[in-house]
């Protein structure tokens, strides 16, 4: 992978997307600084300059890159990429948990934030920016009630660049178990082991039903759906943006 370290973007993604087309699969462009990062449903992403690692991984599939991917595979990058921050994190120390689809908490704190762009091709998905936001150095959050960063939670602090470095190894060595079926599997198992919330009561809000209820976590299944049994005995399924934790 070839990282370009970048002082100031709007959004390592959107400069991503927007270079789709001459920038290689495995080009990883990192900020120091994003003046507008994107979160998931829209949300903006913020990180003090030049604390956290804020950066997006290009990934293409087809002749001459990667094996080709599936539309329905294409999930298992939000299963991949959660399980390198998860090992990197776990290299510190530090124990962690994944939300859902991909957000990484350590406790009831975020301390990662994933977004994922596919581009769909003709046969499956194309090209992915991979856009991560770890906070590393960070420890005063003000817009942010529930965030921490591996200084918060390691009381030590760390170089960024050498943390990306660490990061892309994970990543790196996971990549290939994307195309393959067994290797799949034993991703998700170890996803699904390290589920937050997974087996403990809590709640959710429903939002096609807009109504707040209790239930726990079963598990995800391999559609990528979240299955909660609430507190009626009933199974429920949920797709992305279709349900939230109250934390
Ligand atoms: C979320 O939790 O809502 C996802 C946050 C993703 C943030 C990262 S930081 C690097 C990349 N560039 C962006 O604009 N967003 C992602």
């Amino acid at each position: 992978m070839i990282t370009r370290w970048l002082d100031t973007v709007d959004s390592t993604n959107s400069e991503a997307l927007r270079h789709l087309e001459e920038l290689p699969s495995g080009t990883v462009l990192a900020a120091r600084e994003q003046t507008a990062g994107r979160g998931q449903r829209g949300n903006s992403w913020f990180s003090e300059p030049g604390k956290n690692l804020c950066f997006s991984i290009i990934l293409k599939y087809g002749p001459g890159a990667l094996p080709p991917l599936s539309a329905a595979h294409a999930v298992w990058l939000n299963y991949l990429s959660s399980q390198a921050v998860a090992l990197f994190l776990r290299s510190f120390g530090v124990v962690c948990s994944i939300k859902w689809p991909n957000d990484v908490y350590v406790g009831k704190r975020k301390i990662c934030g994933i977004l994922i762009e596919n581009q769909l091709g003709s046969d499956g998905v194309a090209a992915s920016v991979v856009g991560i936001g770890i906070n590393i150095n960070q420890r005063e959050f003000a817009q942010l009630a529930n965030a921490t960063s591996l200084a918060l939670a390691t009381d030590k602090e760390y170089n960024v660049e050498l943390c990306l470095k660490q990061f892309l190894g994970f990543f790196e060595e996971l990549l290939p178990q994307l195309f393959d079926p067994a290797s799949r599997e034993l991703l998700f198992a170890a996803y699904s082991r390290a589920l937050f919330r997974k087996g403990v009561t809590a709640r959710y809000y429903d939002v096609l039903r807009e109504e707040e209820f209790e239930g726990v976590i079963q598990g995800v299944e391999a559609d990528g759906c979240l299955c909660i049994l609430d507190g009626a005995g009933e199974h429920r399924h949920y797709h992305f943006k279709e349900v939230s934790y109250i934390l």
